[in-house]
């Protein structure tokens, strides 16, 4: 099924300029692009969307690195958006991460790791709530 996915490209990544190179990875999977913007989180934006992880030992330093500079948000549509989308980006541990993946080329750390992606149906539809309104979403 056609489904839609939401994708953070994060701050390790923008101050690397490598936001048109990930951008390239998810079209060239055949991912269209139908919502973007650059945008800088405060520390409470950012730990209200990551509240899911508020108990895990990484939680302040997921937090503070989101807002440390310019994150890139976008939504992807396309056949099963969100297993392709992860796909693409590889294992969250780079060190994990197969060749080709977003993370193997490009992410420095388990915790600056280039990219973030929804991991299912619902959380999808939760996280692109949580950045866009429908009217900026443009198939
Ligand atoms: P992401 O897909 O954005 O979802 C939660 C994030 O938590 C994850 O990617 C990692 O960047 C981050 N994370 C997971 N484990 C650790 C860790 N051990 N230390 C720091 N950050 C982590």
């Amino acid at each position: 099924a056609v489904e839609r996915t939401l994708s953070i490209i994060k701050p390790d990544a923008t101050k690397r300029n490598l936001t048109g190179a990930i951008a390239k990875k998810f079209e060239d999977a055949g991912l269209r692009i139908v919502a973007a913007k650059r945008i800088q989180l405060t520390p409470e934006q950012a730990g209200k969307f990551y509240e899911v992880h508020k108990d895990r030992p990484f939680f302040g330093e997921l937090r503070d690195f989101m807002a440390s500079g310019p994150v890139v948000v976008q939504v992807l549509e396309g056949e099963n958006a969100i297993a392709k989308n992860r796909e693409v980006m590889g294992a969250t541990n780079p060190k994990d991460a197969a060749e080709g993946t977003i993370r193997k080329e490009f992410a420095q750390s388990v915790g600056e790791n280039s990219v973030h992606g929804s991991d299912a149906a619902e959380t999808a539809k939760e996280e692109i709530a949580f950045f866009f309104s429908g009217l900026e979403l443009v198939g």
